[in-house]
């Protein structure tokens, strides 16, 4: 089976005491939002999870209000539009599932929120894959709506490329080539599916803090009190 393992990047979170790039999580926002929300949804994360982590409040409320929701029923038993709340989660792209499969040539494109979690690899896997793509080798046959991927599981996969340099452009104004985006929008997926990231590894320094007093301070009375039993 033909299946490349992708290489070990050296992402800013990586390390014990790393946080994850917030910089990075909010461009990563930007690909996801005009890129993979095309077909990806994201169904566990809501706009009030960005507030704090890589928008202001009033910027993911901004972000909130850009999506028409379906909300209801109201007094009258009837649904209606209202613009998004922070409390919405992200929209699907499709009604369902069939709807999805019948959009992608009958491949169906996972939700994103938990990918970097649920894929060997993790967001290593997701940059290899995004910029993994070429020619296939002679002998791989794909079928229509195939493309080759090396870093997929047998070769072809029925999402093709999405990234390429400067398909968007980033409202912070970094360079947007295909592997920028690629970087980013792994690093923003390992915030998704790893939310509590940052505050697990500053549980981690504030422990080791704790129990090197305790550690001390047991050393020191355990010292004090066997002096006299000798
Ligand atoms: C599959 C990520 C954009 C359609 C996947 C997978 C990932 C992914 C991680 C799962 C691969 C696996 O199962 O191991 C992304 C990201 C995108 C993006 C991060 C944006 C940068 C798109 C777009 C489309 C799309 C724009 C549609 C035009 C699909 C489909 C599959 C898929 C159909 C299923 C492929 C298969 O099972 O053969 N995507 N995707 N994706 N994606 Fe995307």
């Amino acid at each position: 089976e033909l299946e490349l393992h992708p290489p070990k990047n050296p992402w800013n979170h990586n390390g014990p005491f790393s946080s994850l790039d917030h910089a990075s999580i909010r461009r990563g926002y930007e690909v996801y939002k005009q890129v993979c929300a095309a077909c990806h949804s994201m169904r566990f994360i809501a706009y009030r999870n960005l507030v704090g982590v890589s928008h202001t409040e009033d910027e993911a409320k901004a972000e909130a209000e850009e999506q028409m929701i379906t909300d209801g029923p109201d007094e009258s038993g009837n649904f209606f539009q209202r613009p998004g709340k922070l409390s919405d989660y992200f929209p699907n792209p499709y009604p369902n599932e069939e709807a999805a499969r019948a959009a992608n040539n009958g491949a169906f494109p996972p939700d994103l929120s938990y990918i970097v979690s649920a894929r060997h690899g993790g967001e290593d896997y997701i940059f290899s894959l995004l910029t993994g793509y070429c020619d296939a080798p002679a002998g791989i046959v794909l079928r229509e709506g195939q493309y080759y991927n090396p870093y997929f599981p047998g070769g072809a996969i029925s999402m093709a490329q999405a990234l390429f340099n400067e398909v968007i452009e980033y409202s912070d104004g970094t360079p947007a080539t295909a592997s920028q985006l690629a970087k980013d929008v792994a690093t923003f997926l390992k915030w998704t599916a790893e939310p509590e990231h940052d505050d697990r590894k500053k549980m981690l320094i504030k422990s080791i803090g704790i129990f090197t007093i305790l550690i001390a301070l047991t050393y020191y009375i355990k010292r004090f009190k066997w002096t006299v039993i000798k």
